[in-house]
């Protein structure tokens, strides 16, 4: 699709331009929805490797590493947000070339050793290329955010070309899930503008919360004499 044709495309999206009919605007999800696609196959063949490796854990130690997995592909409207916040032109190109996270997994682990472990196997993998790690459990975010994310690249074959996925990937604890999901309605209640004290309660969850996977990790190891 010409670049202009695609930046018709997410306009429309925008809010509609007066000068599409609905025939046009028709063609223009179907041409998102062509372009989401890939990404739709990218997550897939992420959910695999991640459900290979953890079956193939479950039989070999006869124990799991991952608690669940949940993938989504971003919305067309999450996608024209991100654009505008990021102040990007709106259309296809740009969503491709500067939004990393159109794919995204998250991976939550029993442990902190399980996120390093599943990060590694994972990333080691032939087929897969890493772009970026941001490990925000060895340095954690100013309000005390934690979980270790990569953008990873994953070959798709179409029938008529091989395209590399970007897919996001975000490994963590169910401590710093809970602590995310948490933090993340708060803002969504105080539209962003959260109180101080709150604020600095958050953080403080966060070290807790750090505390307790120290604990419940060590409880596990004394139970199974380090194994696993
Ligand atoms: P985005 O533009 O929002 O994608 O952020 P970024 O490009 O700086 O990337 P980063 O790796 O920091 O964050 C990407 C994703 O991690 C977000 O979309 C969230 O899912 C999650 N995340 C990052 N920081 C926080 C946080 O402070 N709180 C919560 N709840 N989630 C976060
Ligand atoms: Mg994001």
């Amino acid at each position: 699709m010409p670049d202009h044709e695609s930046a018709r495309a997410l306009a429309v999206l925008a809010g509609g331009t007066p000068s599409v009919n609905p025939k046009q605007m028709r063609e223009v999800r179907q041409e998102i929805q062509r372009f989401l696609l890939q990404y739709e196959f990218g997550l897939r063949e992420i959910e695999t490797k991640l459900s290979i490796l953890s079956d193939e854990f479950v039989a070999l130690h006869d124990y799991n590493p991952i608690e669940h997995v949940s993938a989504r592909v971003k919305s067309p409207e999450s996608l024209l947000e991100k654009l505008t916040r990021k102040q990007l032109p709106r259309d296809l190109s740009a969503v491709r070339e500067h939004i990393t996270d159109i794919a995204g997994v998250r991976v939550t682990c029993s442990f902190v050793t399980d996120v390093y472990r599943l990060f590694d196997l994972l990333t080691h993998q032939d087929d897969v290329t890493v772009r970026v790690v941001k490990d925000y459990i060895a340095v954690p975010k100013a309000n005390g955010y934690q979980s270790l994310h990569a953008v990873i690249e994953v070959p798709v074959f179409l029938s008529s070309e091989t395209v590399a996925v970007p897919v996001e990937v975000q490994f963590r604890t169910i401590a710093m899930d809970f602590w995310a999901s948490l933090e993340h309605k708060i803002y969504y209640k105080y539209s962003a503008e959260v109180p101080r004290r709150l604020t600095d309660e958050l953080r403080e969850a966060a070290t807790t919360a750090a505390e307790l996977d120290a604990r419940m990790e060590r409880l596990h190891r004394e139970l199974h004499g380090g194994r696993a």
